[in-house]
C-alpha cells in the first residue's frame, strides 16, 4: 500500500475511508461540444471505471456515487430512457471489474421506477458481489433522494413505536441510522461535487453532517485521477474538529 500511495504522491496524506461523489456536469460537457446530453452521460459513465479502480488501489473502503436522483425522474423522457439503458450497459460491463477486485456493489434509493429487467440485473450483480469477501463497497445512489430516505426511516420508526416495539425515549441517532439505506456503511468523510455547483441536491443529508465538502469546477466527464488526488490532498489538510477545539484535537492525536 505504501508504494502505491508513493506512486501517486499521496504518501503521508490521510486517505478517507468513505468518499461520496456527486457526479455532475455531463449535460454541460456535451453542450460545450455541441453534442446531445446523452453523449455527456456516456462519457461520464466511462470516468467511473478509473475512479473505482483508483479508489480500490489506494485503499478507500467505501465509494458512494450519485448516479440518478429522485428528482431526475422529471427530466425529459428520452434522457431518462437513455440513462437507464446506460445503467444496464454499465452493470454488464463492470461485472468483471467488481469480481476481479473484490468490490461489493450496493444500491441505495427507490429502485421501483427503474425498468424491471434493468433493476433485476443490477440487484443480481449486487447480490453476487455481496456474497463474497470484499475489500471495498461501491454504492450507487439510484432514484435516490435524501428526504425520501429520512421520511421512510421516520415512518418505520413510528410504526415500531405504535406497535410497542420501541420506546420513544430510546430513539437516538443510531436508531435513525439503522433505518436509512446506508445503515451498513459509515458516514462519508469526504464529499466531492463536480461541475461548479455549490449545493447538495438532496444527497445524503443525514450522513454528511460532519463530512468535509469539496467542490470543483471540473465537469464530471473531465474528472480524472489527478483531480481526485487533489481532492484527497485537500481533505488531508483539513482539520476535522467535530465541535471540539483545535487544542483538544491535538491532544487526542498525541
Ligand atoms: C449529472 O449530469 C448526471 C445526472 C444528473 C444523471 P447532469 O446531466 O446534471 O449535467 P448538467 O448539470 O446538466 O451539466
Ligand atoms: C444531482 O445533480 C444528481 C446527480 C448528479 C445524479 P443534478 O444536476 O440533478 O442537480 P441539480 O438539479 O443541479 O441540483
Ligand atoms: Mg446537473
Amino acid at each position: 500500500m505504501k508504494e502505491r500511495l508513493e506512486k501517486y504522491g499521496l504518501n503521508g496524506y490521510t486517505i478517507p475511508e468513505h468518499i461520496a461523489i456527486i457526479m455532475d456536469g455531463n449535460g454541460r460537457w456535451a453542450k460545450k461540444r455541441l453534442r446531445n446530453r446523452l453523449k455527456g452521460h456516456t462519457e461520464g459513465e466511462k470516468r467511473v471505471d478509473e475512479i473505482v479502480r483508483f479508489s480500490r488501489e489506494i485503499g478507500i473502503k467505501f465509494l458512494t456515487l450519485y448516479a440518478f436522483s429522485s428528482e431526475n425522474w422529471s427530466r425529459p423522457e428520452d434522457e431518462v430512457k437513455g440513462l437507464m439503458s446506460l445503467l444496464a450497459q454499465s452493470v454488464k460491463k463492470r461485472r468483471g471489474l467488481l469480481l476481479d477486485n473484490n468490490i461489493r456493489l450496493n444500491f441505495i434509493g427507490d429502485l421501483s421506477n427503474v425498468p424491471e429487467k434493468i433493476r433485476e440485473a443490477a440487484l443480481a450483480l449486487s447480490e453476487e458481489t455481496a456474497s463474497q469477501n470484499y475489500e471495498m463497497t461501491l454504492t450507487v445512489a439510484l432514484g435516490y433522494g435524501s428526504r425520501d430516505e429520512i421520511l421512510k426511516a421516520v415512518k418505520d420508526i413510528a410504526v415500531q413505536v405504535k406497535n410497542g416495539e420501541l420506546n420513544v425515549d430510546d430513539i437516538d441517532a443510531q436508531t435513525m441510522k439503522s433505518h436509512l439505506y446506508t445503515h451498513d456503511i459509515p458516514d462519508p468523510d469526504l464529499m466531492i461535487r463536480t461541475s461548479g455547483e455549490i449545493r447538495i441536491s438532496n444527497y445524503l443529508l443525514w450522513q454528511i453532517a460532519y463530512s468535509e465538502l469539496y467542490f470543483t469546477d471540473v465537469l464530471w466527464p473531465d474528472f480524472k485521477k489527478e483531480n481526485f488526488i487533489d481532492a484527497i490532498k485537500e481533505y488531508s489538510n483539513r482539520e476535522r474538529r467535530f465541535g471540539k477545539t483545535t487544542e483538544q484535537i491535538d491532544k487526542e492525536l498525541k
